[in-house]
């Protein structure tokens, strides 16, 4: 249930809050004007929601090396395919050392190594030269049509594997199935941006949800619209009473995890032996904490912000310090203004999201053991902001470069591209240094009039004096 934070109260209560919450001064409103409409802020606080525990180290070992992918590119096609990844930031053993950090080998249930993406694909990124597992990728692309070369791929494993009798193509054939149906079906139209919820889309319209065994023929109709995501950091989900933006996922987060490994996924068995190693990847995101801003801030000027982000934004994003809290609020697309497409997608009934939620609730991953429950009452969580410095770009669909554009709306760029060098770090606006561009370039434009793109609301900043935004910024540094 939706109930407003603020839904009925006195004048005088009413004239606090916009104080707090909008900055406006009322007694600077000329008499004969008429009071402005109090803009009602309606939120919902989402409710405790403990879960399983386990052990974080024994997390971290599964997420960086173990098989919750079943299936994958065989590995020495792989290596044939790849340029050996010298660094091995991870410090992995085995086959594993010669894999980028964000690929896995895994030994498939015929026996056969095959090489499949793991979550760091998403999950880990580099800013100012610091690779950090739990950054959301802020670069990777997903523009392209990721089934391309699946062709030239198959004739290379027929042909090094001798046909499709061969164990390799046999312990291929399911990651082929699905990057068939999702390549062409998740491609965004912006470097950085994610498709990760289309992608699970696609992946269950091709999946019984009770057995989780593939279909090759969908059995819902899949849209076509793709709305991008921008990855969440995970040091957040510690904090959080909900999974994702929109706060659909409730209940148990680790049978969400394995929505990844539908991807390769033979059928609900392995999903159920998935799902007892997940409680341990839980424990270690939950370990997490933010990175430490590395330059160095004014304390002065921090001082001043935490006064000015305890007044104007505490309300929703919590505090923080040695007794931080957070009030974990669901606020309604009303309120908080930004883009509603990604909101809108799960609470209006279309053939693909009346599937969605009864794949998701009266399937395997609403009834097996600890269940996951998806639901939708639409706005966006007011999420935690301990190391925000590092996630740009902001919002949840990443359409803002910067947390001065953040807290100034009418100067968000309508479009704008950047370098994709993770060096390229704007200390004083925080968040990418960026280009402003009059049309859509290329892939590395962001164009915020995009169906799903848009950089409107989130307007609490906007009535800070310059000086008040940028103390607020020095102290969300320290965050
Ligand atoms: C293709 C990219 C991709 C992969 C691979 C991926 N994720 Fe995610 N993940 C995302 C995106 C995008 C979101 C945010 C989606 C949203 O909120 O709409 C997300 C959300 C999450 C969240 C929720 C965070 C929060 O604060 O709400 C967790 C936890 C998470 N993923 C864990 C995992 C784990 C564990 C794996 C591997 C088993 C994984 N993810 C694989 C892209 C990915
Ligand atoms: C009424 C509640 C509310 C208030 C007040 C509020 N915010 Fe937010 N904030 C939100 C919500 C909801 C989002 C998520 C919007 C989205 O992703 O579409 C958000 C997003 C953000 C983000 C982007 C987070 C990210 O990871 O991309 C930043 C930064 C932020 N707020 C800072 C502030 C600051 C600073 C203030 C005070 C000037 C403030 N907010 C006031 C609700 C609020």
């Amino acid at each position: 249930m939706l109930f407003p934070l603020v839904f009925s109260c006195s004048k005088e209560s009413k004239e606090d809050l916009i104080d707090i919450l909008v900055n406006e001064n009322p007694t600077d409103q000329p008499e004969e004007e008429p009071e402005p409409e109090v803009p009602l802020i309606e939120s919902s606080p989402l409710p405790d929601n403990p879960q399983r525990s386990g052990d974080a180290s024994a997390g971290y070992e599964y997420l960086i090396s173990g098989n919750y992918m079943s299936s994958g590119v065989p590995y020495d096609a792989f290596l044939l395919g790849t340029s050996v990844n010298p660094d091995n930031r991870l410090n992995r053993t085995g086959d594993n050392a010669n894999l980028s950090y964000d690929y896995t080998t895994i030994t498939a249930s015929n026996g056969a190594r095959v090489v499949a993406p793991n979550c760091m694909a998403c999950h880990a990124s580099t800013i100012n030269n610091e690779f950090i597992i739990g950054l959301g990728s802020h670069d990777a692309d997903f523009t392209v049509n990721r089934a391309s070369n699946i062709a030239l791929l198959n004739s290379g494993i027929r042909a090094l594997y001798g046909g499709e009798d061969s164990a390799e193509w046999q312990a291929y054939d399911q990651f082929r199935k699905s990057i068939v149906a999702i390549g062409p079906r998740t491609m965004t139209e912006t470097r950085g941006s994610n498709p990760a919820d289309k992608i699970t889309q696609v992946l269950i319209a091709h999946r019984d949800k009770s057995t989780l065994v593939w279909q090759d023929t969908p059995l819902v109709d899949i849209p076509e619209e793709v709305f991008p995501s921008d990855v969440p950091a995970w040091w957040l989900l510690k904090k959080k009473n909900a999974m994702f933006y929109h706060a659909i996922g409730r209940l148990d987060f680790c049978k969400s995890f394995i929505g990844s490994s539908l991807l390769t996924l033979g059928d609900a068995t392995k999903a159920a032996e998935i799902d007892s190693k997940m409680v341990d990847v839980l424990a270690y995101i939950q370990s997490l904490e933010a990175p430490e801003y590395p330059f160095t801030v004014d304390s002065d000027l921090v001082q001043q912000g935490q006064q000015l982000f305890e007044n104007k934004c505490a309300t929703c994003h919590g505090t923080y310090g040695d007794n931080p809290t957070y009030p974990n609020l669901l606020v309604t697309l009303k309120s908080v203004g930004t883009d509603p497409e990604l909101s809108d997608h799960y609470t209006k009934s279309s053939a693909m999201n009346d599937y969605f939620m009864e794949w998701f609730n009266s399937g395997w991953f609403g009834t097996y053991g600890n269940n996951l429950q998806i639901k939708a009452e639409g706005g966006y969580i007011a999420p935690p902001l301990d190391g925000i410095w590092a996630t740009a770009p902001y919002f949840h669909n990443g359409s803002v470069p910067t947390l001065e554009d953040v807290l100034n709306s009418k100067n968000r760029p309508t479009r704008w591209s950047r370098s994709f060098d993770n060096t390229d770090y704007d200390q004083s606006k925080v968040g990418w240094i960026y280009s402003i561009e009059q049309t859509k370039v290329d892939k590395n434009t962001y164009d915020t009039t995009l169906k799903g793109y848009g950089n409107s609301g989130h307007t609490f900043g906007d009535q800070l004096t310059n000086s008040e935004r940028i103390a607020l910024i020095e102290y969300l540094k320290t965050l």
